[in-house]
């Protein structure tokens, strides 16, 4: 009986036992970037296919580039699949960044049939597909860059992948439209899917996993734009805080990005509405969060908030997804409220929940250690992790609170 191959390309259908099953670790390939091979999971699966979404003109084919440049040179053989920009175009950049490769191919085609040859005529090891929305099956009848042709197309690329084990990268605009016709449409069908984030006038990127097959999907890796393209953050927190303002609303916070500590300064500000309901507006953080922890401020701890418009906001363009930024959140609203400022040396940390007890937070002692590398000098942090620290804190005092009245006595706003 003929037995199928399967989509991952294997013909062998036994069953082997867990224990039997052994994975080398040159597995694992590393792009020429820290930053990059951290929110990979710690370098390339050969033959993943990874997803790598953002809003046009981001980086996205800057980023790719970049890895493929290092790729080529570490003995990869790479297909660079540019269906949006001609081969000039990419050269140009290339040059811009300072990339010179012998087995860096470029490939100026729409048409993904051709891809597949090129492929197998230059026996490729890594591909990158600039960008979904510009390639398409002939077999496929819907314009290209529809719903129809991604799904096509990314299943077309799937087995591309798994069959000839080929790691492959494909981009995605983040479009107007949202989910439709967007890297959302792939997101079930790939291995990883990453996101490229950043705010336009500000230079920081931010490469974040939603998903991995071959890792944590909570890493983050930070790179700066710079006229030689993406260079990696290495310390983000001082990024984060180069420009503090003075005065009431800001207040320092640590987030965990996967396994590492960041400060980040959450801002707010309240202003006298006009409005018959005032306004929330809320930047990096969970809107639905802010208003929680406003209901909290004023149910618990008699922070008045009526008739304000109220504003939070993550600076540096950060999106938080933690909820152990929740106390520095109900600080800067307290803080702009009642025009009090927070002392900047203070750091905070803490989920707060709606009896307006301070909850605990994971990874404290490392979060406390990146506060005290950065110089602060004292952290309000939620007593019941009191015995989750062992070490000895020299500069940083600790101050302990288990209410959110508590933690406003701690810094001065009560
Ligand atoms: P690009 O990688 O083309 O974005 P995407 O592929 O996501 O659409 O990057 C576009 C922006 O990056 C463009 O505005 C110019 C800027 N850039 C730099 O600032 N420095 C560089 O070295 C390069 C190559 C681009
Ligand atoms: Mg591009």
């Amino acid at each position: 009986m003929d037995v199928p191959t399967n989509r991952l390309g294997v013909q062998d259908s036994a069953a082997k036992r867990l224990s039997d099953i052994t994975i080398g670790d040159e597995l694992r390939t590393t792009t020429g970037s820290v930053e990059f091979d951290r929110v990979l999971g710690g370098g390339l699966i050969r033959g993943a296919l990874i997803l790598v979404g953002g809003d046009p003109g981001i980086g996205k084919s800057t980023l790719l580039l970049q890895a493929m440049g290092h790729l080529a040179n570490a003995g990869e053989r790479v297909l660079y699949l540019s269906a949006e920009e001609s081969l000039s175009q990419v050269k140009l950049r290339a040059e811009r960044l300072g990339i010179e490769a012998e087995n860096l191919y470029l490939l100026a085609e729409t048409h993904l049939e051709h891809l597949e040859a090129a492929i197998a005529r230059l026996q490729a090891t890594v591909v990158v597909v600039d960008s979904v929305q510009t390639v398409g099956r002939a077999d496929v009848q819907t314009a290209i860059g529809s719903v129809t042709q991604i799904r096509a197309v990314t299943h077309s690329l799937m087995e591309m992948a798994k069959s000839r084990n080929v790691t492959t990268f494909v981009v995605g605009h983040v479009t107007k439209e949202g989910a439709i016709a967007g890297p959302k449409v792939m997101e079930h069908m790939v291995d990883t899917v990453l996101y490229f984030e950043g705010e336009r006038g500000n230079p920081i990127r931010l490469l974040r996993a939603h998903k991995n097959r071959f890792g944590s999907a909570q890493e983050m890796g930070l790179f700066e734009m710079t006229h030689r393209g993406l260079e990696p953050v290495e310390n983000p927190s001082e990024i984060f805080l180069r420009q503090r303002a003075e005065g009431p609303g800001g207040v320092v916070v640590t987030s965990m990005e996967g396994t590492r500590p960041i400060l980040v300064e959450v801002q707010a500000l309240a202003v006298p509405s006009v409005y018959s309901s005032p306004r929330r507006t809320t930047l990096g953080f969970d809107a639905n969060r802010t208003s929680m922890i406003c209901a909290v401020l004023e149910a618990r701890a008699g922070v008045d908030l009526s008739g304000q418009d109220l504003f939070v906001n993550v600076a540096g363009g950060v999106r938080i997804q933690e909820t152990g930024i929740d106390l520095g959140v109900a600080l800067a609203l307290s803080s702009t409220t009642r025009r009090t400022s927070i002392p900047q040396e203070l750091v905070c940390i803490g989920e707060v929940g709606l009896s307006g007890e301070v909850r605990s937070v994971p990874q404290l002692e490392l979060r406390l250690l990146e506060a005290e590398k950065l110089g602060f000098k004292s952290a309000v942090i939620p007593a019941v992790d009191r015995d989750k620290i062992s070490i000895e804190f020299n500069s940083l005092k600790l101050k302990w609170v288990s209410t959110l009245q508590a933690a406003l006595d701690a810094s001065g706003l009560a």
